[in-house]
């Protein structure tokens, strides 16, 4: 009967729309059916519903289903219209269902089911963008490439170190999404509106039923928490900003002609015919501009709210939603674009000693000989400077005169200096832990693949 009077009372009136939750807890629907049934079936056990009447609820619910969201009618949101929707089929009784629960604790659950099932689909689609990244890595690990700081060319480096320093990363952003699941994965349900019940009910149970491990045991923090949400769309939005990195300097490299997006990840110009836009990885670059609002969205609406329920909550999870749909998607075309490019190993190779990047090499043989690393960096920075863009032995060897009295002979063999010179030597000499040298870079593979 309360019910009843609670629809009476809020019938209509010009805030009806902007109250209801109704079109957006489509998302929640198959959500709310499995928690109305677990707590129907606790309610049953625990003797506090009729056997009869949880049948029937039961079976109210089964034919809700079949019916699904878009039959619903009437609510401010798919709670109440659920409970409406059973008291239409099986009369007054249905009422019953609603017993030693409130919406409060009844969506905070919906949201915590929902979201585990997108946070597994998320952490999917990560570990699936690591094994495609890795295996374009296996490919390429003599691949030489120009590695950037600045976006200047600063020192070789090999196309599987690269895409590996992306897949490492995104181990990273799967740990935080299986961090934040565990957290996602605890039962509010029983909470109530935040007091807790007079009922003998069984909360443990209803969290088993649904799968969850365990409890948000305070019944006023159960109703309330949210920073579940805060987790799961803080993880995705770094995930997201990993993906920007790599949508970003793919954008740079099809600029550059070092790699060539597969046309099913590309874009044309409705005027220009000749255009090939990697217009997905621009996509996925301004996704995290999305994440990033909706985490700024969500912490804003949480700020300062008071304990326990606030109708504001309503407008939280729909945030983490957003995000997570988005990044999960961006996550699984920025894969497929690395898995189907065509890395240009000519133009790569060709590059990869532009602007003197081997400079650091020489330095370090030098400094591999004994001059102070300091002084060795102030002989290459000197013959740089002179010799503007190609360093040859000859401008490396005045330099080495003028700044430490002795020509380079003194300090290096000439197939030495040749080798720090030479961009595949350099890559390969580069073998300390993490580093490019193709021996090294198998290593991280392996770890990589069985992580
Ligand atoms: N639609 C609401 C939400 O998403 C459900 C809880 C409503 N509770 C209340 N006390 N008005 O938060």
């Amino acid at each position: 009967a309360g019910d009843v009077v609670r629809r009476d009372r809020f019938s209509g009136g010009p805030a009806r729309g902007f109250l209801s939750s109704l079109a957006a807890d489509e998302r929640i629907f198959a959500a709310d059916l499995a928690v109305d049934r677990a707590h129907v079936v606790m309610l049953d056990e625990q003797g506090i519903l009729e056997p009869a009447d949880a049948a029937a609820i039961l079976d109210a619910l089964d034919d809700i289903e079949d019916a699904g969201h878009g039959a619903l009618s009437d609510g401010e949101d798919v709670h109440a219209a659920i409970e409406t929707a059973v008291i239409e089929r099986i009369g007054e009784r249905g009422g019953r269902m609603h017993t030693a629960r409130s919406r409060n604790d009844e969506v905070a659950a919906c949201i915590r089911y929902r979201l585990r099932e997108d946070a597994l689909d998320a952490i999917e689609a990560t570990l699936e963008a690591r094994r495609m990244l890795v295996d374009v890595a296996a490919d390429h690990t003599e691949t030489v490439m120009p590695g950037f700081t600045h976006l200047q060319p600063a020192q070789p480096t090999t196309v599987a170190h690269y895409l590996c320093s992306y897949a490492s990363a995104l181990a990273r952003d799967t740990e935080r999404l299986f961090d934040a699941y565990d957290r996602i994965n605890r039962s509010p349900l029983g909470a109530a509106a935040f007091a807790g019940t007079p009922f003998d009910i069984d909360r443990e149970r209803t969290a088993a039923l649904l799968g969850f491990e365990g409890l948000v045991e305070n019944s006023m923090d159960a109703a309330s928490a949210r920073d579940f949400l805060v987790e799961t769309t803080a993880a995705v939005a770094a995930l997201s900003t990993t993906l920007s990195g790599l949508a970003e300097d793919l954008v740079v490299y099809s600029k550059a002609g070092y790699v060539e997006l597969d046309d099913a990840y590309a874009s044309t110009s409705s005027i220009m015919p000749q255009k090939k836009n990697p217009d997905t990885m621009e996509l996925v670059r301004g996704t995290a501009g999305d994440a990033a609002a909706g985490l700024g969205g969500l912490l804003s609406i949480l700020k300062g709210l008071p304990r326990a329920y606030n109708r504001d909550l309503q407008r939280a999870h729909t945030h983490a939603f957003e995000a997570i749909d988005a990044v999960t998607e961006a996550t699984s075309v920025a894969a497929g674009a690395v898995a189907t490019a065509e890395w240009r190993t000519d133009a790569l190779a060709a590059a990869a000693g532009e602007g003197f990047s081997t400079a650091t090499g020489v330095a370090d043989l030098l400094a591999a000989s004994g001059v102070p690393f300091r002084t060795a960096h102030e002989v290459v920075a000197s013959a740089a400077e002179r010799a503007g863009e190609t360093v040859t032995y000859a401008d490396l060897d005045s330099a080495a005169e003028a700044v430490l009295g002795d020509g380079l002979a003194a300090y290096a063999d000439r197939d030495a200096v040749a080798d720090a010179l030479d961009p595949v030597e350099s890559v390969r000499s580069r073998d300390s832990v993490g580093g490019p040298a193709p021996e090294t870079i198998e290593g991280s593979l392996s770890t990589l693949r069985g992580g």
